[in-house]
Parts: structure tokens; C-alpha cells; sequence
């Protein structure tokens, strides 16, 4: 569904990305991880076609998108939604605005409008907050927003970019289940940048390691747990203890 073969992203000489490869498959949960600047985000902004590689390839659903149009790159972002790490809704418009963005174009009755409105925020288990601003919103529920206005596109793919962070461990949780619970129902495939292990391990079919802008491990939750390699087990550890350390204070 998504491929990435031998990928570098080196802006003004800068390696961002270093000769990255992934593939990843129709309806599974893959997840990225890896400390803050190995290139999480990036990855993912490739995928969207919001940046360009300076070299490799990569295929979205079969189509190698480097050198697309800007208007056929269009089409392809409606295939593989963006769920960004601020949500980044649009401040001055509504949340029922907000989730009908993917509309605008197709001149809908009112009435349906609102209804397919209703439906996508009940997905995200929202509901009675239509009229609201987006300040008015909790993180969240902002989050829960973002990820509505990204079904209503429904899109074949969806990428998570810190889908957890800055939220609470009860709210974090009832995020994860919700990107479980689309995956399954909606089968789409989702891709989930986070920091977060315990919940990376509760919902990835795989997870990839990402360092200085190279993949070191690709494999199961299982297999990531019993790997041998010195690297891996310290990125676990540290991770653990960094948590210990915040549950500590
Ligand atoms: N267009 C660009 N020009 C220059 N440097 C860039 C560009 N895009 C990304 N970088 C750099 O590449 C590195 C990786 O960025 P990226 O945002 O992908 O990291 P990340 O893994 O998502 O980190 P975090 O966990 O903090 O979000 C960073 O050091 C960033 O400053
Ligand atoms: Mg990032």
C-alpha cells in the first residue's frame, strides 16, 4: 500500500533521511518510532506529498508519487489522510466546518451536509458540538476533530502524527482504541508516529525503528521485545526509564 525505497531527504545538505526503506501493507497498523529528530515526521509528510525526496522512490498504493503534478498530488492526499500532531484545524471555522472541509466542492443539500457532519464525529464519539470553535475545544477533542475531518475524506490510508502527545493517560488510551477500532472497521491502513511505547505496543501489527534517519528495526512487538541488538534494547530501556523517571517526578 505505502513503499519507500531507498529514500533521502537532505535539504541544504542537511541528512534528514538517509537511505530509508519501508513497506508497508493494506489494513495493518505500522508504527514509527524513534527519538525526536531521527525523522518521524518527515516520513510521513513523503508520504503525504508534502515534501518531495531528493532521492529514492515512492509508491502509494502502486503509484510512484515523486515527480507528480501538484494536481495529481492532490488526488493522492485524499487517498492517505494527514492526522497532524496539533490537529491544525481551522481556527475561524467551526467543527462541523471543519469535518465538512472535504465537502466543499460537492454542493450538498443542507440538511445532508449536516448529517454526514453527525455521522463522522460519532465515529470519533463526538457528538452536540458542531457550532463550537475549535478554542473551545479540549486537546482531545481537538485531536478527535482533526482525525474526523481526515475520515471524511475517506481516505485508503492514515497517518498519525503523535496522535497521544500532550494528552492524558485515560484520553491517550481512548485515542489508541479509536485508531484501532477505525482500522478495523474502516480497514484502512494507519501509520502512528508516537513516543509512546506501552501504547505503540497495545495496537501496532509492526513497528519500525527509526535513528538518525535510518531504519535499524522493522518487525512485530514480539520481535522487537526479544531482539538481541544492543541498540534496540537501549531505545527500549530508555524509553521505560524515561517514563519512570515522569511517573517518579
Ligand atoms: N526542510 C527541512 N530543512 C532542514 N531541516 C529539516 C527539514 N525538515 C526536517 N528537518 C530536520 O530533520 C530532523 C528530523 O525532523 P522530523 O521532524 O522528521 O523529526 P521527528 O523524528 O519527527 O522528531 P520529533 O519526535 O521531535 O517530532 C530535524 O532535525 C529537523 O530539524
Ligand atoms: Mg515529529
Amino acid at each position: 500500500m505505502l513503499e519507500l525505497r531507498d529514500v533521502y531527504f537532505t535539504p541544504d545538505g542537511i541528512q534528514v533521511l538517509n537511505g530509508v526503506n519501508l513497506q508497508i501493507d493494506q489494513g495493518e497498523i505500522f508504527v514509527i518510532m524513534g527519538a525526536s529528530g531521527a525523522g518521524k515526521s518527515t516520513i510521513l509528510r513523503l508520504i503525504n506529498g508534502l515534501i518531495r525526496p531528493d532521492a529514492g522512490e515512492i509508491f502509494v498504493d502502486g503509484v510512484l508519487i515523486n515527480n507528480l503534478t501538484e494536481k495529481e498530488m492532490a488526488r493522492i492526499r485524499r487517498k492517505v489522510g494527514m492526522v497532524f500532531q496539533s490537529a491544525a484545524l481551522f481556527d475561524s471555522l467551526t467543527v462541523a466546518e471543519n469535518v465538512g472541509f472535504a465537502w466543499r466542492n460537492e454542493k450538498l443539500p443542507r440538511p445532508e451536509l449536516e448529517k454526514r457532519v453527525k455521522e463522522t464525529l460519532e465515529v470519533v464519539g463526538l457528538s452536540n458540538v458542531e457550532e463550537r470553535m475549535p478554542a473551545e475545544l479540549s486537546g482531545g477533542m481537538k485531536k478527535r476533530v482533526g482525525l474526523a475531518r481526515a475520515i471524511a475524506m475517506q481516505p485508503e490510508a492514515l497517518l498519525y502524527d503523535e496522535p497521544t502527545a500532550g494528552l492524558d493517560p485515560m484520553t491517550s488510551n481512548t485515542i489508541l482504541k479509536l485508531i484501532k477500532d477505525l482500522n478495523t472497521r474502516l480497514n484502512v491502513t494507519s501509520v502512528v508516529v508516537t513516543h509512546d511505547l506501552p501504547g505503540a505496543f497495545a495496537i501496532a501489527d509492526r513497528v519500525a525503528l527509526l535513528q538518525k534517519g535510518k531504519i535499524i528495526f522493522v518487525g512485530t512487538v514480539e520481535e522487537l521485545k526479544n531482539s538481541s541488538e544492543q541498540s534496540i534494547q537501549d531505545f527500549i530501556l530508555g524509553n521505560t526509564n524515561q517514563e519512570m523517571a515522569v511517573k517518579i517526578g
